[in-house]
């Protein structure tokens, strides 16, 4: 008889930290006026554990800043495709997120999500298919899963949340290989701060996951300096975001207020943006 794969407990390490994420935008999507309104991540969250709100901390709103993530990653992403309608999307460690459908680009555009295959599989049980998207099941450091993808086109490379999990050495390879591989493209991904990386040791979250932090950059703008063809961009907020501080619950707000006092704590995380 063989063993269906695709399920929650075969998620271990790195690949559980998608759970988190995806119940702070199932959260968001129950606020009167949310901030990404997705219904798909209520949808995935349910399935990934049906009482994700019940309990003590079940509907706290706390992890709210990576919805505004979520919405900087998806305001570039409508903007490139806009642009380019003829783009490949490289969305890496893509979780459990449903950003395609959030973005729904034009039939031009070939969107790949990647994630390992454990997830890949998941997601495939919780997320539907749709025309022009492939789903790839790899470690996104080895990087001949970019030998199936066409690159003679505009790409936009977005990797949300991953960062921090791989090594330098590892995102350098990723970086330059991407921007070698293409003609053009921007790439967008967020990354912590050096002493959140060495703190990430000691956070319940990542310890409870065994998924610690594996770099950290203070100033991620000179990331520009690995690749001649690499240029800066911009940062989008994230902590001290104005819909973050605008929208969230009275509590979470005033939390997010006197947080943010902590230069450490406003810049733990930072989200960047790059052309070539
Ligand atoms: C914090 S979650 C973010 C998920 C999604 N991007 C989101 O924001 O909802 C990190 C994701 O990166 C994936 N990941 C981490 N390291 C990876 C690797 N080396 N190769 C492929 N995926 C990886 C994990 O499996 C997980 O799904």
């Amino acid at each position: 008889m063989s063993r269906r794969r695709g399920k929650p407990s075969d998620l271990v390490g790195v690949q559980q930290t998608l759970t988190p994420v995806l119940k702070a935008k199932a959260l968001d999507n129950r606020l009167p006026d949310p901030i990404l309104g997705d219904e798909y991540a209520e949808l995935a969250m349910r399935r990934l554990d049906p009482d994700y709100d019940s309990g003590r901390f079940g509907t706290s709103q706390l992890g709210l800043s990576a919805v505004v993530r979520a919405k900087a990653f998806d305001d570039w992403a409508r903007s490139f495709v806009a642009d380019h309608p003829d783009a490949v999307v490289l969305n890496l460690g893509c979780g459990l997120d449903a950003r395609v459908f959030r973005i729904d680009p034009p039939a031009g555009v070939d969107w790949y999500d990647l994630d390992y295959p454990s997830v890949v599989d998941l997601r495939r049980q919780i997320l539907p298919a749709r025309e022009n998207y492939t789903l790839i099941g790899a470690d996104v450091t080895e990087l001949a899963w970019l030998e199936d993808v066409p690159r003679d086109r505009p790409v936009l490379m977005i990797a949300e949340g991953l960062v921090p999990y791989l090594t330098e050495a590892q995102v350098w390879q990723l970086l330059t290989t991407v921007v070698d591989a293409f003609p053009s493209g921007q790439t967008a991904f967020d990354t912590v701060s050096v002493s959140a990386w060495r703190m990430s040791k000691w956070d319940p979250v990542a310890r409870r996951y065994n998924a610690r932090f594996e770099c950290g950059f203070d100033d991620p703008a000179a990331l520009a300096d690995w690749h001649p063809r690499l240029e800066y961009v911009d940062e989008a907020p994230m902590n001290d975001a104005p819909e973050l501080l605008a929208k969230a619950p009275t509590g979470v707000r005033r939390l997010y207020r006197v947080m943010n006092l902590l230069p450490g704590f406003r810049h733990s995380s930072r989200i960047v943006r790059f052309r070539f």
